[in-house]
C-alpha cells in the first residue's frame, strides 16, 4: 500500500477510488493548504494529487523524498508544476486533458456573448436600482454573425470554441504551433495564420494556448494596438498570457471595445485598472467548474496516480 497525498478538496468519488488501494491523506480545509503544511504532509508520499493552486517545485519534490513516483495535477494546465524538476528525479507528471474541453469552451463562448452583448453591464445596471427603459440605442452591442473569431492555440479547447463560433455564423482563423486535422479545418472552414494577421483580421480574439515562458505576455501593448478598434479579447487559458496593465489601458483608451476574462495574472487578485472598467467581463476562473467536469478531472487524476503506483504508464502523462 502506498501513501497518496491530495493537496485540496476533490470530489469524493476520486478519493474513494484512491482509498480502495492506498492510504490517502487528503487536505479537507475550507481554504487552500498553506505551503508549510503542504511541505510537511508530502514527506514520505508516493503520489501527490495536486490542485493548480499549489506550486509543485523542486523544494516540494525534495520535501516529499526519493520514493515519490507521480504528481497528478487535477487540471489540464500544468504551469504550477516544475516538469523538468520532476523528470530529473524520475517522477511522472500527469494532467487531465480532454475531460474539460467542452466546459471550458462553453465559458469562452459565454464570455464572448457577455462581452459583445454587454450582459454584465445590463445586469449591473438592473441591480444598481437605477432607472432604465428600452431604447433604440440603449446598451447596443455587436453581432457575431459574419464576424471573424481568431483562436490562439488550436488544441482541443480552441477547436471546441471554434465549433461553437461556427454554429453562430462566425468565420475562423487560428494560430497554432501545428496544423490541425485537415478534416476538422475543412469542417470549420478554419485558416491557419500568423499571430500578426490573426490580430489584424479578428473581431474576437480568444486565447487557448498553454502558459509558459514562450507565451508570457503574448498579448501586450503592441498586440492590443494591432487589433481592430472594434475587437474583443477573451482569455480562458492562463492570466499571464495577457499583460493586464496593458489590457486595462487599451480598454480605457478605446483601443479595443471589450474583453472577457476567466483567468488573471496574479490570481485571485485582479488588476485594479480592470475593476474600474465597464467594458470587461470578469469571472473567477470558472472554465471547468461544472459538477460533471470536476468529477471527471478528479477521476482522471486518480487514474493517473493509480497507474503509476501499479508500475504502468498513466493515461495522461506530461513527461
Ligand atoms: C485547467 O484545468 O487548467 C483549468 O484552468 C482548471 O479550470
Amino acid at each position: 500500500m502506498s501513501r497518496v497525498v491530495v493537496t485540496g478538496r476533490v470530489p469524493e468519488a476520486a478519493i474513494e477510488k484512491l482509498r480502495a488501494e492506498h492510504e490517502v491523506d487528503a487536505w479537507q480545509g475550507p481554504e487552500s493548504i498553506g505551503r508549510e503544511e503542504l511541505l510537511r504532509r508530502v514527506a514520505g508520499a508516493d503520489a501527490v494529487v495536486s490542485l493548480l493552486t499549489e506550486r509543485i517545485d523542486a523544494e516540494l519534490l525534495d520535501a516529499a523524498g526519493p520514493q515519490l513516483k507521480v504528481v497528478a495535477n487535477v487540471a489540464v494546465g500544468y504551469d504550477n508544476i516544475d516538469v523538468p524538476a520532476c523528470t530529473e528525479r524520475g517522477i511522472v507528471a500527469a494532467n487531465t486533458p480532454g475531460v474539460l474541453t467542452d466546459a471550458t469552451a462553453d465559458i469562452a463562448f459565454g464570455l464572448i456573448l457577455m462581452a459583445t452583448r454587454r450582459l454584465g453591464e445590463g445586469e449591473r445596471l438592473i441591480r444598481s436600482g437605477k432607472a432604465w427603459k428600452w431604447g433604440m440605442f440603449f446598451l447596443l452591442g455587436s453581432s457575431l454573425q459574419g464576424k471573424t473569431l481568431g483562436v490562439v492555440g488550436m488544441g482541443g479547447i480552441g477547436q471546441a470554441t471554434a465549433h461553437r463560433a461556427k454554429a453562430f455564423g462566425m468565420e475562423i482563423v487560428y494560430q497554432s504551433r501545428s496544423e490541425i486535422d485537415p478534416g476538422i479545418a475543412a469542417e470549420l472552414g478554419a485558416r491557419r495564420v500568423e499571430l500578426d494577421e490573426l490580430l489584424a483580421v479578428s473581431d474576437v480574439v480568444s486565447l487557448h494556448c498553454p502558459y509558459g515562458p514562450a507565451t508570457h505576455h503574448l498579448i501586450g501593448a503592441g498586440q492590443l494596438a494591432a487589433m481592430k478598434s472594434s475587437a474583443y479579447l477573451v482569455n480562458t487559458a492562463r492570466g499571464p498570457i495577457v499583460d493586464e496593465g496593458a489590457l486595462a489601458s487599451a480598454l480605457r483608451e478605446g483601443q479595443i471595445v471589450g474583453a472577457g476574462l476567466d483567468v488573471f495574472e496574479n490570481e485571485p487578485s485582479v488588476h485594479p485598472g480592470l475593476l474600474e472598467l465597464d467594458n470587461v467581463v470578469l469571472v473567477p476562473h470558472l472554465g471547468s467548474a461544472t459538477v460533471e467536469t470536476r468529477t471527471a478531472m478528479a477521476m482522471l487524476a486518480a487514474d493517473n496516480a493509480l497507474a503509476v503506483l501499479s508500475g504502468e504508464r498513466p493515461p495522461a502523462p506530461i513527461n
